[in-house]
Order: structure tokens, then sequence, then C-alpha cells
């Protein structure tokens, strides 16, 4: 019987490398973004195996609705992949004062994006997630070595510990709980139009394999571990970054 993955941000990046590469090895997958139309055409381009969901999971109403989703369409699942996330920082509102007020909502903001819709997403699904489950949080090179503005990479930090303790509460019934800290991966909306040559030629060249990440270097170490064989790796971060920063 075919396993069901619900995949967060799975229409864009490294969720939507995610969803396909789970649905081409035959899991049936649930994509969750908040835009419609790009979750609608990022099931179509997976096939039969995709349905999705639109929720802002910044939001418990959103978790809800995944939940509904999920529930009418397969009963109870299989892997959880809160991939779903950014970085807000470089994007408050231009008629915010710059200082404590502009900190602030960075902070909040990235807290909300990155920490409440990994959560929303998680402790909504539990209820309906199968024994020998897996659950995938998505981190950052940025949670080890900061980002610049100390809230992205705090917000992704937080879900090393929130792995941690899923894995203690669940591991009794074979679930799993991992996160995964990609470094750089270009073909994403994650860096808007904010990337220059200058930068990604510094990032490239932290490799020491001389090369950008991609969605799918990403997708296929969470296909791995979500996979039935993945069962005696739990609350680990597993970096996948080219070699950019040493393994901690
Ligand atoms: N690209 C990199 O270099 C890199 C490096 C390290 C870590 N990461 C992490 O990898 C994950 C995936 O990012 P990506 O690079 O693939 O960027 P991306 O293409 O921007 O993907 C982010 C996804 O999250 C969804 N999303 C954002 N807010 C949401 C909300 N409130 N509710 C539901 N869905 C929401 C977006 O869809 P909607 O806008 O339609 O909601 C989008 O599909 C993120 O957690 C990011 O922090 C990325």
């Amino acid at each position: 019987m075919a396993r069901t993955a619900v995949v967060s941000g799975g229409g864009t990046g490294i969720g939507l490398a995610v969803a396909e590469r789970l649905a081409a090895q035959g899991d049936d997958v649930i994509l969750v973004g908040r835009r419609e139309d790009v979750l609608a055409g990022a099931a179509e381009r997976i096939g039969e195996r995709a349905s999705f969901c639109a929720a802002d999971l910044e939001t418990v109403e959103g978790a809800h609705d995944v939940l509904q989703h999920a529930s009418e369409r397969a009963g109870r699942i299989d892997v959880i992949a809160a991939v779903a996330g950014g970085n807000v920082a470089a994007k408050a509102p231009e008629d915010l004062p710059k200082g404590l007020e502009r900190t602030s909502w960075s902070w909040t903001a990235n807290l909300r994006l990155n920490v409440m819709t990994a959560v929303h997403l998680v402790e909504g699904l539990k209820p309906i997630l199968n024994d020998g489950g897996r659950i995938l949080l998505f981190s950052s090179i940025a949670a080890f070595r900061g980002s610049g503005s100390g809230s992205y990479g705090a917000s992704k930090a937080a879900m090393h510990p929130y792995a941690v303790d899923l894995s203690a509460e669940l591991g009794a019934r074979g679930i799993t709980a991992n996160v995964i800290a990609p470094g750089y991966i270009e073909d994403t909306e994650f860096f808007g139009t904010a990337m220059t040559e200058q930068r990604r030629t510094m990032l490239i060249g932290q490799t020491h394999n001389q090369r950008p990440g991609r969605p799918d270097d990403v997708a296929a170490l969470a296909a791995w571990l979500a996979s039935p064989e993945a069962g005696h790796v739990t609350a680990q971060i597993i970096q996948a970054n080219g070699g950019a920063l040493a393994g901690r």
C-alpha cells in the first residue's frame, strides 16, 4: 500500500523536489503552501500521486485545514516534511522605523515563518501519523554560523531541539524525527532577487565540491531519511552543503 507524505513548501524549490522524489518512489504526496495556483501547477507536474491544500501554516487554522485535507484524502499519513520557511529579515515594511521596531519585526516574522509553520504542521498532523512514521524538519547552515540578522539562524536552530524531543516522544512507535540543514541551494524562491553574482561566487567558493547545491541534493537525503530503512537514524541534524561547513 502506498504511503502518504505531507510536504509543506511543496509548491516550489526544495519542497517541490522532495515531493517529486517521494512520489517517484511510490508515495502519495500532499503539497501545502499559501499560493493555490503554484500548488496546482506543482501537483500537475507530479501527476496523479499528488494533491494539494492551500493553507497558511503560520496560523492554527491553516494547520486544521491541512489535517482535514489529509484525513479525508488518506485517513492516516506516514511522512511529514516541514519544508516551508524562508528569511524575511530583509523584507520589513519600508515605513517601519529602523532600530528596535525593525529588529522586533524581523525576529517575530522569522520565528513565525520558520518555527511556527513547522510546529503547526507537525503538531496538527501528529494524531494521524502512523507508527513507523518519519518527521523531517528543515534548518540551515545559518543555524550554525548566523546569517547577519540573528533572527533567521535562530529560527532555524529551533528545529534542532524540537527534533530531539519529537524523537524521544515518538521513538517507541518506530517514528523518527530528523533535521536537514542545507547550505546554499539554487533554483528556489528563497533569495528572490537578492542574490548577486558576487555573492553567488563567494558561496560556491566556500564549498569543497565547488558548486551550488540543488533542490535534488536535498531531496535525495530527505527521501532516504523518509524511507523505512532509515529507522535507526533519529534525533540527528544532517547538513547538506558541499563541505561549506564541516560536520558538528
Ligand atoms: N535555498 C537555500 O539556499 C536554503 C538554504 C538553507 C535552508 N533553506 C530552507 O529550505 C526550506 C525551503 O526553502 P526553498 O529554498 O525551497 O525556498 P522557497 O522556494 O522560497 O520555498 C519556501 C516555500 O515555503 C512556502 N511557505 C512560505 N510561507 C508559508 C506559510 N506561511 N505557510 C505555508 N507555506 C509557506 C512557500 O510557498 P507560498 O509562498 O506559496 O506559501 C514556498 O513554497 C526553507 O525552510 C528554507 O529556510 C533554504
